[in-house]
Order: structure tokens, then C-alpha cells, then sequence
């Protein structure tokens, strides 16, 4: 039986950022979670400008915590986690600390790119950069950029150095294209699938709903697997443990 998800991934706060848009929706996609299993659920809005990060976390912070507690006060047992989602361009080498945006204040910190101009030796900077606070860079979604298309291969540089990878759960059924679909069932096949999130926006379509991506996932990916994943390594966030990744072949193998 599949329960007790960790969603790592989720824009469910309220205007925040491209996510949930009211209280109402936040409180929609908490009891979707809940009734699709998921029992543990990070709230990770976008952070793109520095410059707006204490106030964004101040407000955050405010945020997750009077969602706690209307929730508990419903009788929810759904836990909420805090986090963000980084978008890591050139400007990080100016920032020096970063353990109020990891999740749940670990050293995991979840990082995204521009979609389209990111390189991929740009990343591997931003990702050394970030190994030499004691960070662990956990990357969302890879499965859906240019420069991991283009060159599946960098995906074993990143791991080479450190680089954790979190799929979003409905890019194997292939909710973000042809391509996601290809490469995050490659990287399943390889090993190269740490974490699990729903990136979910809303309460309507991309919402917080994983369980049902997992009963479509092709019958090569084992409920053994997705509870690996999706229930026990989120645990070493918690925990703040050193997770030591299940690789199996590299993606140039793929
Ligand atoms: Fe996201």
C-alpha cells in the first residue's frame, strides 16, 4: 500500500507566488494531499530576488505557521514543512548564507533554473558554489530543462559533485511532455531519482494529488521505489542526515 509521502515540492501558500491564489485554495490543496496520502507536505515558494528574501521568509514563516494551526484546528494530521524553491542564477555568488531558505532549515537547498538560458557548467558553478557552504543542492525538477535534454550526460557531473535530484511525480506519466516523461522514466531506470515533489500551483490541475501519478507510473517503477523516494529519503531532510544516493548506472548509459 502506498502512504505516507513526503512532497518535498509545492507552491501551496497563498499569494506567495504563481501558487495557490486565496486561503481557500491553500486549504483545498492541504486536503488533497491528505487524501491522496501524502503526510508530509514543504512549502516551498519561489525566491528569485535576493534582495526581497528576509521579508519573503518573514512572511512565509507567518504564513506556514497560521496554516499549522487552522489545520491541526480541523483535526488535519497533514505535517507542513518550510522551504523554498531558489531560482540560482549569477547573483548567488554575492549571498553568504543561506540556511534560513534550505528546507526545513537543513542543509538541502531546493534550486531551480531559467528554463531556457541556463548551461549546464553554469550550474555545475552555482552547485560548487553552493557545496562550499556544507549544502547539498537538490535540483527540481531536471527532467524539464534544455540543458539536461540536450545532454543527459551532465546529470552524472552533477552527481559526481554532489547534486541531489528531485522529479516532479507527474513527469513519468508525461503531465510535462514528451521529453520530462523520457528523461525522469532514464533517470528512475538509473538511480538518478532522489526525492519526489508535486510542484503543485493549484488546487485544480498541478495539484498536490502524487498518488495518483504513482498508480499510472510504467510497471519498471516499483511501489518498492517509489516508497524509497517519495516515504524514506525525504526522512534525511528532516533529520538533517547525510542521504547517500541509490545510483545504478550512469545516464550516459541511458
Ligand atoms: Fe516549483
Amino acid at each position: 500500500m502506498l502512504k505516507g509521502f513526503t512532497d518535498i515540492h509545492s507552491h501551496t501558500l497563498w499569494k506567495m507566488d504563481d501558487g495557490a491564489s486565496s486561503f481557500g485554495e491553500t486549504l483545498d490543496m492541504c486536503s488533497i494531499a491528505e487524501e491522496c496520502e501524502t503526510s508530509r507536505l514543504f512549502v516551498t515558494p519561489h525566491l528569485m530576488y535576493w534582495d526581497q528574501a528576509e521579508e519573503l521568509c518573514d512572511l512565509r514563516d507567518e504564513k506556514a505557521d497560521y496554516l499549522s494551526d487552522v489545520l491541526a484546528d480541523h483535526g488535519s494530521e497533514l505535517e507542513i514543512v518550510k522551504g523554498f524553491e531558489i531560482l540560482c542564477d549569477d547573483e548567488i555568488f554575492d549571498i553568504k548564507y543561506f540556511r534560513p531558505y534550505t528546507l526545513n532549515e537543513s542543509r538541502y537547498i531546493l534550486i531551480e533554473f531559467d528554463f531556457f538560458k541556463t548551461r549546464g557548467d553554469d550550474v555545475l558553478s552555482w552547485c560548487r558554489y553552493l557545496k562550499s557552504f556544507g549544502l547539498v543542492p537538490v535540483i527540481a525538477h531536471p527532467e524539464r530543462y534544455g540543458f539536461v535534454i540536450n545532454d543527459l550526460p551532465v546529470l552524472d557531473r552533477l552527481s559526481e559533485m554532489g547534486a541531489l535530484f528531485q522529479v516532479n511525480a507527474g513527469s513519468p506519466v508525461g503531465v510535462f511532455g514528451d521529453d520530462a516523461m523520457n528523461i525522469s522514466c532514464k533517470m528512475f531506470d538509473a538511480g538518478y531519482v532522489d526525492f519526489l515533489g508535486s510542484d503543485a500551483h493549484k488546487s485544480s490541475i498541478r495539484n498536490t494529488d502524487m498518488l495518483s501519478f504513482f498508480e499510472d507510473y510504467p510497471y519498471n517503477i516499483s511501489e518498492e521505489e517509489i516508497k524509497r523516494i517519495a516515504v524514506n529519503n525525504a526522512d534525511f531532510i528532516i533529520s538533517d542526515k547525510i542521504l547517500v544516493p541509490n545510483r545504478k548506472k550512469s545516464m550516459k548509459e541511458m
